[in-house]
């Protein structure tokens, strides 16, 4: 495969064992700047990053969400929130976090990090909110919990593509 881009989208997988290895904070910074050249409605950008390395804080979110142990694991994680007050158009500013997460997960890939996108933590934003010292102009989209891959043997599958197509 010759397209780089490619070579990440399909090789990419959800990873949630990492090794003691720290990300450099220029490498967390171009994951997030991979986010921010997401595609937005308008172009208005509505994303906005928390980043997160400290133990005490890691324990804390660990409690809002069933995967905590992944939350422990994670050398740094990456709460992405939406900026309510930046917002026009719900739909359109759901779907650029996406995108967003999206770009920063296959960013992750380029660079050699696992990453695994965290969205049952949700059900629990207004606490990590409150954990984040966070009012709620800033509404939680998801955590990455990023590090270097224990392993790379994570397989996942995909149902046929013709299962997809409606109508062709
Ligand atoms: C919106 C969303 C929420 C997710 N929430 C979680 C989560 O809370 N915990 C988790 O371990 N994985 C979570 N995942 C990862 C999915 O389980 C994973 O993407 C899916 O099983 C496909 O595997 P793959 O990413 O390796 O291709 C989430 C993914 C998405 C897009």
């Amino acid at each position: 495969m010759n397209s780089s881009v490619l070579q990440a989208i399909y090789q990419r997988r959800s990873i949630r064992e990492f090794t003691e290895r720290e990300i450099e904070p220029e490498i967390i910074l171009e994951i997030i700047r991979a986010g921010i050249w997401a595609p937005s409605g308008l172009n208005n950008q509505p994303w906005r990053f928390v980043i997160i390395g400290d133990k005490d804080i890691k324990e804390q979110l660990s409690r809002q969400t069933h995967y905590s142990h992944i939350i422990m694991a994670a050398q740094v994680l990456i709460a992405v929130y939406l900026d309510k007050e930046a917002m026009y158009d719900s739909v359109k500013d759901y779907q650029s976090a996406g995108a967003c997460i999206q770009n920063m997960l296959l960013a992750a890939e380029a660079l050699e990090l696992g990453a695994v996108w965290l969205g049952q933590i949700l059900k629990n934003k207004a606490e990590v909110n409150t954990i984040l010292k966070l009012d709620d102009r800033f509404d939680l989209m998801a955590v990455l919990a990023l590090g270097y891959p224990r392993h790379k043997e994570q397989e996942s599958t995909r149902k046929d593509i013709n299962e997809f197509i409606l109508r062709d």
